[in-house]
């Protein structure tokens, strides 16, 4: 019901003033404070994001929201605590956790992302779902960014909470994240009915190299012009801007994103030695499946071109097989 929502959204944020302040101001947050320090996060950011700390306690928020008339039922509906087998006493969720609160599309606080201060695992904890959290329609920082990237017509895509702060502070205002799990064709029609264009700034390991791809296909098969911006290997956006600062971000990763089809051929070639019959082979395919997948005539026409010349093929013979490779798609 509207009510039960309502005490939610209200549960989140009492706990997000809370995590914030225990963060800021208290001894128990002073590990904390000096491990996002160390990583850069200023006052400004730790404030604009809402970060906070969750302390090392089985019932620190528990109590604090019994007191605020929050029952138990609500609490773990929330997402916030656990209720014990034995004798279902509440229990913390989320103990020595960096908190990152995370909003739904209308700015209601619905869940939060907590990441470990060291190597534990899992790195993120993040709000089980519920009726009320539902991953699929959420992407981090939404809220806020959209009405800059309605202004721009696009949007920049990472991969984690921190690399949409990160890139915030140096001047990417519209930013969003995923949620760490795959795109979904609601948040693909969620961006759609914004922008016209979206550039993906994924980490440049192979996981975010296959995501990139994954994503990248499901965005523009709702209509949006994707372009990828690619880090030196290795590198996620928040490492980069860190070693290489925030001009460098803008005007060699941002600026230089490059058009999906440029990064399909790029990825497809990974792994390949073109030298190789075989491996040549396997990748004209490859290509030849992907320019089957374009839309617009002019568009085949170009990367038919361009793979040609590549590799001193007759157009006419490339032209004929990716016809037939569209005939089988029909
Ligand atoms: P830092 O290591 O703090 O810089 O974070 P990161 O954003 O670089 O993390 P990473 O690239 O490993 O993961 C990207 C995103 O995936 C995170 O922001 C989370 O949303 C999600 N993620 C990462 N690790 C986990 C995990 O252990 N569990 C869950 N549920 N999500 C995770
Ligand atoms: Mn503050
Ligand atoms: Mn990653
Ligand atoms: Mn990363
Ligand atoms: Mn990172």
């Amino acid at each position: 019901s509207d009510n039960k929502s309502k005490s939610w959204h209200e549960a989140h944020q009492l706990a997000a003033k809370l995590y914030h302040h225990v963060l800021t101001v208290s001894d128990e947050g002073k590990q904390a404070r000096e491990y996002l320090r160390g990583r850069g996060f200023t006052k400004e950011v730790i404030d604009h994001f809402q970060i906070g700390y969750a302390p090392n306690s089985w019932e620190f928020l528990s109590r604090f929201l019994l007191k605020r008339d929050f029952s138990m039922e609500e609490m773990e509906q929330a997402g916030l605590v656990g209720l014990r087998d034995s004798d279902s006493k509440a229990y913390d969720k989320f103990r020595d956790r960096i908190m990152f609160p995370i909003w739904d599309r209308q700015g209601k606080m619905v869940a939060f992302g907590g990441r470990v201060l060291n190597d534990g695992k899992p790195k993120y904890l993040n709000s089980p779902e519920s009726q009320l959290f539902n991953k699929s329609d959420i992407l981090y920082y939404f809220h806020q960014a959209r009405p800059l990237m309605k202004k721009k017509s696009e949007a920049v895509l990472f991969e984690g909470y921190v690399d949409v702060i990160s890139a915030w502070r140096a001047g990417i205002d519209n930013g969003i994240g995923g949620l760490g799990t795959a795109l979904t064709e609601n948040q693909a029609k969620m961006l759609r009915r914004n922008i016209d264009r979206i550039i993906i700034c994924y980490d440049s390991d192979h996981a975010g190299m296959q995501a990139t791809y994954k994503n990248g296909q499901l965005l523009r098969n709702v209509g949006l012009e994707v372009e990828v911006a690619l880090l030196p290997d290795g590198d996620d956006p928040d490492d980069y801007i860190r070693k290489h600062g925030s001009k460098r971000f803008n005007q060699d990763v941002i600026l230089q994103s490059v058009t999906f089809m440029s990064f399909i051929f790029e990825f497809y070639r990974k792994g390949k030695n073109l030298q190789q019959e075989g491996d040549r082979l396997t990748y004209i395919e490859n290509i030849l499946q992907e320019i089957s997948q374009l839309s617009g005539a002019v568009e085949r026409d170009h990367y038919l071109r361009k793979l040609a010349d590549e590799f001193s093929l007759s157009l006419e013979a490339l032209k004929q097989e990716q016809m037939g490779l569209m005939k089988v798609a029909e």
